[in-house]
């Protein structure tokens, strides 16, 4: 997600290197979507241009995400299916529909900011749960169900964003079956559970779910680009029947022409091939920007290693704030999501950052980490 408009960041740096952003732009499929594009134009002519239906998708599309879902262990029938303009729409539809002002939403904290921005928009009421190596510590969860009856938990469970971390499989149960006990619906954000470098595989919350309380929503926006703005969401029931015709007085339809194109792009093979190669590349840059972290930052920097995914959770050191970095982190043309935004409490995330390891190449990562070595050297400790 950019950086707010009017935020000087390194524009004035010549050489800036940026560890924000989500994939790498220069692996999108750019060709294959053009001829996927022009295929389809060929083959559907105006159809492809047309509003098409005004229910949950896609067909084709919604049938192949039902395989894609299925090869990664998760039974979704197509029409329990809903496309989407990206997860973030799907986030949003799941939140207005379920939530008024003041309702409680239970967060795992750090968690993704334009989540945050959600909850505060909706002025609801955000309670965190703090977030270890394994995830979000479910074993705070249950006196807070009691102690403040939220309408919602929001998870990220794989490689969680800003944390990189992976909820256990233990937990998981534990966190199904407190949802069912609690009667509380379960928003589970598999933004980039695709991207495992190492590691179990563990089990989507909504396979876990004998009460059809998990909602689940998943996008092409990590695996594949963006800009599609294609995402979706998994849901059973009314709530579902709910999210088809509020999605609809929404925005009408997901663009038609973005539906078909993705769909006569993405096959089972091809996706997977696709997510290997991306495994490949970002597993190795992870290794890259651990060890440079290893050689260029203060030992008393602190970072988990996460197994999949696209983000370092830094920990610095004490006394320092990203307040105080962050400028002379941009003069000397390094750039970092900083640690506040990610919090219930902005001020919690002073001495936390995020970076991306995913979007550039070795050599960049390893200069860019050599900078922030030099400016952590340099930087005062309040
Ligand atoms: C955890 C998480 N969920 C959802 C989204 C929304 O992405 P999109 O709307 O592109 O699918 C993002 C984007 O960065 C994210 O990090």
């Amino acid at each position: 997600v950019p950086p707010p408009a009017g935020t000087k960041g390194t524009a004035n740096h010549p050489n800036p290197i940026a560890f924000t952003g989500v994939g790498d732009p220069r692996e999108y499929p750019t060709k294959a979507l053009l001829h996927a594009m022009q295929d389809v134009l060929q083959r559907d002519g105006p159809s492809a241009l047309e509003y098409g239906t005004f229910d949950n998708g896609y067909v084709p599309l919604r049938n192949t995400i039902a395989q894609l879902l299925a090869s990664q262990g998760i039974t979704a029938h197509p029409d329990a299916i809903l496309i989407t303009a990206g997860s973030q729409q799907a986030l949003a539809l799941v939140c207005q529909l379920l939530l008024k002002p003041g309702d409680v939403v239970l967060v795992e904290n750090p968690t993704y900011n334009l989540a945050l921005e959600l909850f505060r928009l909706l002025e609801l009421q955000i309670v965190g749960i703090p977030v270890d190596a394994e995830g979000m510590q479910v074993a705070q969860v249950e006196p807070l169900l009691q102690q403040h009856h939220p309408k919602l938990i929001y998870t990220i469970p794989n490689f969680q964003n800003p944390t990189g971390a992976c909820l256990s499989g233990g937990r998981r149960r534990q966190l199904v079956a407190l949802a069912d006990r609690y009667n509380v619906p379960l928003l589970e954000d598999d933004f980039v559970g695709d991207l495992r470098y190492d590691g179990r595989t563990q089990p989507a919350l909504k396979t876990l779910d004998p009460g059809g309380r998990v909602i689940y929503i998943g996008t092409f926006s990590k695996m594949l680009m963006p800009g599609l703005r294609v995402g979706f969401l998994v849901a059973e029931g009314p709530i579902f029947t709910r999210l088809v015709a509020f999605k609809r007085v929404n925005d009408l339809t997901v663009s038609t022409l973005m539906q078909r194109a993705l769909d006569a792009y993405v096959n089972v093979g091809q996706y997977q091939r696709h997510v290997q190669r991306s495994c490949r590349l970002y597993r190795q840059r992870r290794e890259t920007m651990l060890a440079a972290i290893r050689q260029q930052l203060p030992p008393d920097v602190h970072v988990d290693p996460p197994q999949g995914g696209l983000f370092l959770w830094l920990r610095l050191p004490p006394g320092i704030t990203c307040r105080a970095l962050q400028p002379l982190a941009s003069a000397a043309g390094v750039e970092f999501a900083p640690g506040p935004r990610f919090f219930v409490q902005p001020a919690e995330g002073e001495g936390y950052l995020r970076l991306n390891f995913a979007t550039l190449r070795p050599e960049a990562i390893e200069e860019g980490i050599k900078r922030l070595g030099r400016v952590l050297a340099g930087v005062s400790r309040v």
